[in-house]
């Protein structure tokens, strides 16, 4: 049979994941919107691609959960972004709840689903996606080090004029200016950066990852990144229903692991058809760990701003 997957959001990030999704051919979509007519036309639209492009998935909208039953992946992009004049607080507020509704519904006709939450800020809303859920944490992850590590091995590619696929990279921690670009694991044909370029340049690289969200925002100045977010969604996608077992940054839900409880931070994890499968411990230089440390701070601070909320 085919695995469905669900797609709650038809923004910009949900219906190019759906795309992306619907070309890959190896599952039955459905996306979810609130807005009346957006995701059914989106759906139908992405369903008369099919005979041009050569994929049968199906593609349904809707306002509703009902379609949504036993899928396999539930793709979360819902939420808002922050408008001018908003505070940190009024986004968490508006996003929490926004996520606690979603996930209810999804959980309801989907409880052995698996959920990957794309929803901002990311590393509380996987927080509350899986406190919402009751699910186990294997199953509830947070897409965000795939597309900051893949925003870093573009600038490292474009300074050293090789192709990206020779350029591999680590960028761990929360998703927000605290990330944490692993520079010595960092790697262009094998060979570690500083063999390729001045500690400057290095450092500019790392500046501009952390600062990879804003950079979009700023030139699109209506919207935020989805090409490459999708993207991102979609190597996850693939590594949970192809069971690949890739090794890849997401947000994941520590007990231990590098000494830290009760939080979801990016670290690489092993990514399967059960979910998060293993969590990698990479080990790091005090400094890695200070950074790492002071991301989770971070991290903890937004989830208590938004458990008071
Ligand atoms: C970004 C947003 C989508 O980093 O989180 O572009």
């Amino acid at each position: 049979m085919r695995k469905k997957i669900t797609v709650v959001g038809g923004g910009n990030v949900g219906a190019t994941v759906a795309q992306r999704i619907a070309e890959r051919d190896y599952a039955d979509i459905v996306l979810v919107d609130v807005v009346e007519g957006m995701p059914q036309g989106k759906a139908l639209d992405l369903a008369e691609s099919g005979p041009i492009l050569g994929y049968d998935s199906n593609v349904t909208g809707t306002n509703t959960y009902d379609e949504t039953k036993d899928s396999d992946l539930v793709v979360i992009t819902a939420g808002i972004a922050r408008k001018p004049g908003m505070t940190r607080d009024d986004l968490l507020r508006t996003n929490k709840s926004i996520m606690q509704s979603v996930v209810k519904e999804v959980v309801q006709k989907s409880p052995n689903s698996i959920l990957l939450i794309v929803s901002n800020p990311l590393d509380a809303m996987v927080y509350e996606a899986y406190k919402q859920s009751g699910f186990p944490k294997e199953r509830v992850l947070g897409m965000a080090g795939v597309l900051d590590t893949a925003r870093m091995r573009t600038f490292i590619a474009q300074e050293t004029n090789v192709s990206v696929e020779d350029v591999q990279a680590y960028v761990l921690g929360g998703h927000g200016d605290t990330m944490v670009p692993l520079v010595r694991y960092a790697t262009v044909g094998g060979l570690p950066l500083d063999h390729w370029m001045s500690s400057e340049k290095i450092d500019a690289i790392v500046t501009r990852t952390r600062q990879g969200g804003g950079e979009i925002v700023s030139l699109l100045k209506t919207g935020s990144a989805f090409y490459a977010p999708s993207a991102a969604v979609l190597q996850m996608a693939d590594a949970i229903i192809l069971d690949k077992k890739r090794v890849v940054p997401a947000a994941a839900y520590l007990e231990g692991e590098y000494g830290v409880n009760n939080v979801f931070i990016g670290v690489p994890v092993v990514l399967g058809e059960s979910g998060v499968e293993k969590i990698i411990e990479l080990e790091l230089t005090d400094e890695e760990k200070a950074g790492f440390d002071n991301s989770i701070a971070a991290v903890e601070e937004l989830i208590d701003a938004m458990d008071n909320l």
